[in-house]
């Protein structure tokens, strides 16, 4: 799996953010070396990150060096399946990640404490600990390496400690083709009460993944 470092200007429209909703305790799940929590921290938010891969910070620098390779790769093998309407151009893309990239790593040696490791779907939070989770380009871009089942108790463990929770895209990584479980997937959690939305977003890149999934406990 590729460890990415998306910005905070990413998160912000992938998430339709709004400063309300970034005035609570947001947790960034699977953030890899996204720029979100230290841009949302040095503007005072009160904002976590959790990710497998902290365990072993000198690890993770080489990772994410071979990961940011990887994905211009990915997108260049998908070249059609893909849209610069948001970014305007592949140079813009690549200075928002070298920035998110550069702040993520000054962040997590400035403010150590705020980058938790923890995978789901088992994370080391008491129930309740934030009031949104973000989820970016883990849950179904990597629908080839996680399951339906898989997928229902990430999104459960994110509703224990979170109200509500956030996820972009909807679609498997690359081509982005739909994620078959989807649809029953959504009516699981409705059937178990949870408030399930599909709500567009002012973002694409990935051709048609256009819409984030926000469910309320
Ligand atoms: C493609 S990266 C996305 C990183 C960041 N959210 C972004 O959008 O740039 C996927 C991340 O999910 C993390 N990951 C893998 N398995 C996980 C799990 N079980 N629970 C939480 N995060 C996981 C990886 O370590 C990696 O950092």
């Amino acid at each position: 799996m590729l460890v990415s470092s998306r910005s905070a200007e990413e998160y912000r429209a992938f998430f339709a953010l709004t400063d309300d909703d970034l005035a609570g305790r947001v947790l960034d799940c699977s953030a890899g070396a996204s720029g979100f929590t230290a841009a949302l921290g040095a503007a005072g938010a009160d904002v976590t990150a959790v990710d497998p891969t902290y365990v072993d910070r000198d690890a993770l620098r080489d990772e994410v060096a071979r990961s940011a390779a990887a994905g211009v790769a990915l997108v260049d093998a998908h070249d059609d399946r893909f849209t610069w309407s948001w970014y305007g151009s592949p140079a813009r893309r690549r200075e928002l990640r070298e920035a998110a990239l550069a702040a993520f790593l000054d962040d997590l040696d400035a403010r150590p404490d705020r980058y938790v490791v923890g995978a789901l779907p088992d994370l080391p939070f008491e129930d309740d600990a934030f009031d949104l989770a973000l989820c970016s380009h883990l849950l179904f871009t990597w629908a080839g390496s996680f399951d339906a089942e898989w997928h229902h108790a990430a999104l459960t463990e994110l509703l224990r400690v979170a109200d509500e929770v956030r996820v972009y895209p909807l679609v498997h990584l690359g081509a982005g083709e739909p994620v078959a479980f989807l649809p029953a997937l959504l009516d699981r959690l409705r059937s178990e009460g949870r408030t399930v939305r599909l709500v567009p977003v002012a973002y694409e890149f990935q051709v048609g993944a256009t819409q984030m999934l926000v469910v309320r406990r």
